[in-house]
C-alpha cells in the first residue's frame, strides 16, 4: 500500500488519480486550493484518504500538510506534484502581472512543494511525479511562457532525480499532450494584449483547439501513471499520448539536426584548438 500527497486535486488529472490510488487500496491526502472543492471526495474511503487546503504558492500551507499528512499516516511515498495552469499568446503579448502568477504556480509552487516534502520523502523513499506537458519537450508559437514554466519543470526534475538517486526516490516527469480535463477550459488563460501582427502566427493553433475535443482520455493518462508509480523500470520521461510522442520524436530529431549540422565548428571552441 502506497501514501500519495497529490497537489491540485479539484478537477483533472488530480482528482481521477486521487480516486483511483484511493480506489485501489492506497492511503491519500488530497489538496486543493479551495479545500471545499474535495470536500466530500474521501467520504467514500473511511480514514485511508483525507483532504487539506494547499494553494501551492503558499510555501506555509505545503509545510503544513506535509506536517498532517506525517500525523494522519505516518509519512508519505508518493508525492504528486499536479497543479497547474496555461497562459498563451506571444511573448511580446503578455505581461509581468500574467506571467509572473503562472510561474508562482507552474514553477515556484511545485519547487516549494517538493521541498517541504523531502526530509519525509528522505526517510521513507519513493516517488515524485511532476506533471509536465508535451509543452515541456518542445516549445511553439504562441505557448512560449507555458513552455518556459515546463522547461523549468524538466530541468528542475532532471536534476532532482540525481540528486535523490541514493535516497531510494525516483522522479517521474509526466508530459502530456492533450487530454480532456478542465485544462482548456477554466485552466487557461490568454495574454489579454491581443495584437494583430500576432494573428497568424502565435494566436491560430489556440483558437483552433477546442475544449472538450481533446482526444486524450484522462482515465487512461491516470492508469498509466499508476502503473509507472508502480514499475521498477518506470522511465524519467513519460510523454502522454500519441500527440506528446511525436512531438518528442520531432524535438529528438530536429535537436539531432542541430547539433550535427555546426558540430565541427562548435566543437573547436576549448583553449588547446586552433
Ligand atoms: N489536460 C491537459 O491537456 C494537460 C496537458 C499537459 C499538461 N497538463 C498539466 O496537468 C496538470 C493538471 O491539469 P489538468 O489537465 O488536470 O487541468 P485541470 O482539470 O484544470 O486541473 C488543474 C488543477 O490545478 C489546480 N491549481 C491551479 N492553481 C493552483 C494553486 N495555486 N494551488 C493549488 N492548485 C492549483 C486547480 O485548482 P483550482 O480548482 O483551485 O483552480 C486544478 O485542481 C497541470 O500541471 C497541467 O499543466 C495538462
Amino acid at each position: 500500500m502506497k501514501t500519495w500527497l497529490i497537489t491540485g486535486c479539484s478537477s483533472g488529472f488530480g482528482q481521477r488519480l486521487a480516486l483511483a490510488a484511493a480506489q485501489r487500496g492506497d492511503q491519500v491526502v488530497a489538496t486543493a486550493r479551495h479545500v471545499k472543492t474535495i470536500a466530500e471526495m474521501a467520504e467514500p474511503f473511511g480514514g485511508r484518504m483525507i483532504t487539506l487546503p494547499l494553494d501551492v504558492t503558499d510555501a506555509a500551507a505545503a509545510k503544513a500538510a506535509v506536517a498532517k499528512a506525517v500525523e494522519t499516516f505516518g509519512g508519505f511515498d508518493v508525492l504528486v506534484n499536479n497543479a497547474g495552469y496555461g497562459l498563451f499568446g506571444a511573448i511580446e503579448e503578455g505581461t509581468p502581472e500574467e506571467y509572473r502568477p503562472m510561474f508562482e504556480v507552474n514553477v515556484f509552487g511545485l519547487i516549494e512543494t517538493t521541498r517541504a516534502a523531502l526530509p519525509v520523502l528522505r526517510r521513507s523513499g519513493g516517488t515524485i511525479v511532476n506533471m509536465s506537458s508535451g509543452a515541456g519537450i518542445a516549445g511553439g508559437a504562441g505557448g512560449g511562457y507555458y513552455n518556459a514554466a515546463k522547461f523549468a519543470v524538466e530541468g528542475m526534475s532532471e536534476a532532482l532525480a540525481g540528486e535523490l538517486k541514493p535516497f531510494g526516490i525516483r522522479v517521474l516527469i509526466v508530459e502530456p499532450g492533450p487530454f480532456r480535463t478542465d485544462f482548456l477550459g477554466r485552466s487557461i488563460t490568454m495574454a489579454a494584449n491581443e495584437m494583430p501582427e500576432y494573428a497568424a502566427s502565435s494566436r491560430k493553433h489556440y483558437r483552433d483547439t477546442s475544449n472538450g475535443n481533446q482526444a486524450g482520455d484522462p482515465v487512461k493518462a491516470i492508469a498509466v501513471i499508476l502503473r509507472a508509480v508502480d514499475a521498477d523500470d518506470a522511465p524519467l520521461h513519460l510523454p502522454l499520448g500519441p500527440i506528446a510522442h511525436s512531438i518528442a520524436e520531432r524535438k529528438l530529431a530536429s535537436f539531432r539536426r542541430d547539433i550535427d549540422a555546426w558540430r565541427d565548428i562548435t566543437i573547436a571552441t576549448d583553449f588547446d584548438q586552433l
